[in-house]
């Protein structure tokens, strides 16, 4: 029997999961599927520890999530197009749920398909290996509850492992000696420990401006954020001030490249993440950027050096839950033989280059947002995933785009049509500045 190995239970390997569900349903006949999940529990990022630097086997926290995180775009930009959120809650939600009610999301759909079984949690991959004369693959996992190596036999892997996990972590100089805590966006936890400090915010991308926003919400006396190519350049708050790039600290002062300092208690390193496999081997492991056009993946999938090997989720990602839908309804169809992929490599490698080159054509953010639209519309057109809207996802995403700079601190506040249902928003009981409790239970009170 063929036999797929998934390698993670984030939202990318749950819909891998869910791809081969509904095939089932429908009759088909499907392979074996093994996802092996190192976390106790699935959602990926979105399954929240306040646990920092190694979990409890000793392995390197996943979570890069926090404490009051809300969605930063609109959930009718993510919405699975074969599961609402009208469905999964009973009714239509406000359009920026925090993490607990977007886990519950994520996770409604999988249970309704039952494919619980289907993971081996606790397990961490150490090990994949190609076998040229088999021609298939050996997939070694670490049982951290029975404390058991296992070797196995696939035929194909999907490696859905996510890549905003492994931090990027610069030094500056004067970093050994700073008089305060220096934490990367990935250890970040609560914004309650900056409340009444002196925050800087390395970096000029989601996580600052998102970790800035909430050390400024929960309380902290000011914050300062420095950029080493662009600014933000919201309206801040009085009390956040955006420097040019950080040069070095020196006891609690940082100083910067235009010449000026600022006395600081905590400097939070938001400067992004790496695309780090430790699980695999040089002939199959994804060596790329975090950008919408990843290197050496055809369509955006299948790895061009080995085409048994796919990669979910690795784009940078305007759009997340409905493109990895799309993404794994795509590999699904080919593992099961209804889409072929060119043998010649010299055509896998121009379809990459190909779009390489059309995303480097413009550094429009609309472009940007098209592009990937278009993507995902490129990969449902082929596979039975339920159509949508896409084009109206990308309008909403232009709207949001506008609400930020309209103002920074009430983007959430705004309300967003369902391009599923058709059903409006409603306006959330709180404004986003004055909602500082993030349960689920308090957000669903409309
Ligand atoms: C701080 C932050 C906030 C975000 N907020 C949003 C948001 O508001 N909206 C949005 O749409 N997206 C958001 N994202 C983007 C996020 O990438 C996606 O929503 C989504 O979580 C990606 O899913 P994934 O399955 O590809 O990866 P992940 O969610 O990272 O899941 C990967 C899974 O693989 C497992 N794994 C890794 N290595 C191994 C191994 N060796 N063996 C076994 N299992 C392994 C991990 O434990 C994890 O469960 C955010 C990201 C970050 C970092
Ligand atoms: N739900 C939420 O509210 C939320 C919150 C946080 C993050 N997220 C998501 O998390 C993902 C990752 O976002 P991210 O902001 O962490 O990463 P990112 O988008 O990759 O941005 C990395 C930032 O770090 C800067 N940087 C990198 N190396 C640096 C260095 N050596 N010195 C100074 N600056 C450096 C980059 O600057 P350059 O521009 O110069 O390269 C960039 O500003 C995104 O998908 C985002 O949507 C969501």
């Amino acid at each position: 029997m063929t036999r797929v190995a998934v390698i993670g239970a984030g939202p990318s390997g749950l819909a891998m999961l869910r791809a081969f569900q509904s095939a089932a349903r429908k009759g088909e006949a499907i392979p074996e599927v093994v996802c092996y999940e190192k976390q106790a529990n699935w959602g990926g990022l979105w399954n929240y520890t306040w646990r920092q630097g190694v979990d409890e086997n000793g392995e390197p926290v996943h979570c890069s999530m926090y404490r009051y995180l809300w969605t930063n775009g609109p959930k009718e930009g993510l919405e699975f197009a074969d599961y609402t959120f009208e469905e999964h809650f009973g009714k239509q939600i406000a359009s920026y749920p925090p993490r607990a009610v977007m886990f519950d999301y994520i996770e409604g759909r999988v249970k309704k398909a039952g494919v619980r079984p289907w993971i081996r949690f606790s397990n961490v991959v150490r090990w994949v290996q190609y076998h040229p004369e088999t021609r298939d693959f050996t997939v070694t996992a670490h049982d951290m509850v029975k404390d058991s190596v296992t070797t196995e036999r696939f035929d194909y892997v999907v490696c859905a492992s996510g890549h905003f996990s492994s931090p990027n972590v610069p030094e500056y100089p004067g970093f050994d000696t700073f008089l305060g805590r220096i934490v990367h966006a990935h250890d970040f936890r609560d914004a309650r420990e900056f409340a009444g400090k002196d925050v800087l915010v390395v970096g000029s991308s989601y996580s600052a401006e998102d970790i800035g926003s909430q050390c400024w919400k929960y309380g902290a006396k000011s914050v300062t954020s420095c950029y080493r190519s662009n600014p933000m350049g919201f309206k801040w708050p009085d009390n956040w001030e955006e420097k040019p790039a950080l040069v070095r600290v020196e006891g609690k002062t940082a100083f910067f490249k235009d010449g000026s300092s600022k006395d600081v208690d905590a400097i939070i390193l938001c400067t992004g993440y790496r695309h780090y496999f430790p699980f695999l081997p040089d002939d199959l492991r994804l060596k790329t950027r975090n950008r919408l056009a990843t290197a050496d993946l055809y369509k955006g999938v299948v790895y061009v050096h080995n085409t048994k090997m796919f990669y979910l989720g690795m784009q940078d990602q305007w759009f997340t839950f409905n493109m990895f839908d799309a993404q794994a309804w795509y590999v699904r169809d080919i593992i099961m033989g209804r889409i072929k992929v060119p043998e010649d490599k010299a055509v896998l490698l121009a379809d990459v280059a190909e779009r390489e080159a059309r995303e480097e054509a413009s550094d429009d953010v609309k472009y940007a947002i098209k592009y990937q639209g278009a993507y995902v519309k490129e990969l449902i057109a082929e596979t039975d995933y339920p159509d949508f809207d896409v084009d109206g996802m990308c309008k909403a995403f232009f709207e949001w785009k506008q609400h930020k700079v309209d103002n920074i601190m009430a983007f959430r506040d705004n309300s967003y049509k369902s391009l599923l249902t058709g059903t409006m928003a409603p306006k959330h009981h709180t404004p986003w500045v004055d909602a500082l409790d993030d349960s689920m239970e308090t957000y669903l009170r409309n």
